[in-house]
């Protein structure tokens, strides 16, 4: 046990060394930092670094297709293209997980609660375009070009950077905010259909990605409305902990080098 953890405790170390070069590889967005092991909190489970790695899924590992991960610090290099599904008005997305997208909708559905599906997948030239109106409005609002950035990278990933290219996203509003003009704000976290997609969602592979307190992580403020499927097991793990991928991922590479 002491052995084991002597040696995560120099690899914490080599990975807090490695990570903080990563980040010079694309200019970072002004919140997120590289995820090293101490910054790793269980918010919800409060279980310690020990206990996080002994309860990862057994078969879990970080090259898992449904982990990938694209943030400010690991941006694409160009579009991704996969066979596409559509909702139900239009929106593009990955086939692979129509049943599990499907099966969420229609059990909500049957509890009375209906989802408008505001974005889903979209190309870095979509994510150029609405980060442009967004910080067009800010600067016609009288913000400077740098504030009009600083505030749209809360809410808009870069060009280059948006989760959303996996086709693993969904942007998710109920019809019971929208129909009282409610829009893509925080304040969605209190309505019902949000509050049933924070706690059911991981039982059909999907995470509440950008949670309220792991902005450092994450570099978004909370967004109660963003969805990303990754598949049961691990959602259930980071939902279960209070996790984000960013987290999740350093704990399976870390049993890995361990390994
Ligand atoms: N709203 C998320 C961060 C995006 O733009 O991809
Ligand atoms: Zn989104």
């Amino acid at each position: 046990m002491t052995k084991r953890l002597s040696k995560l405790g120099i690899l914490g170390f080599l990975i807090m060394l490695i990570l903080p070069l990563q980040s010079l590889k694309v200019q970072a967005n002004a919140y997120i930092q590289p995820t090293t092991l101490d910054l790793i909190v269980a918010t919800k489970s409060g279980a310690s670094l020990q206990e996080l790695l002994e309860d990862l899924p057994e078969n879990a590992t970080s090259s898992d297709p449904n982990l990938m991960l694209i943030n400010a610090l690991h941006p694409i290099e160009s579009d991704l293209w996969m066979d596409f599904a559509y909702t139900d008005k239009g929106e593009m997305f990955d086939s692979a997980i129509s049943g599990y997208y499907y099966q969420m909708i229609n059990d909500a559905a049957a509890q009375g609660i209906y989802y408008d599906v505001v974005s889903a997948y979209r190309t870095i030239e979509e994510q150029t375009y609405n980060r442009t109106v967004r910080i067009n409005a800010y600067l016609a609002e009288g913000y400077s070009q740098a504030d009009a950035i600083n505030l749209t990278d809360r809410y808009y990933a870069p060009a280059n950077a948006s989760e959303h290219n996996t086709g693993l996203v969904f942007d998710l509003l109920g019809y019971d905010w929208v129909n009282i003009g409610g829009g893509l704000s925080a304040d969605y976290a209190y309505q019902y259909s949000a509050v049933w997609l924070a706690e059911n969602a991981y039982q059909y592979g999907f995470i509440l990605r950008y949670p309220e307190g792991k902005t450092h992580l994450t570099g978004y403020y909370f967004e109660p409305w963003h969805y990303r499927y990754v598949g049961y097991e691990h959602a259930e793990y980071m939902f279960r902990h209070g996790l984000v991928l960013e987290e999740y991922l350093l704990l399976l590479q870390t049993r890995e080098a361990l390994n």
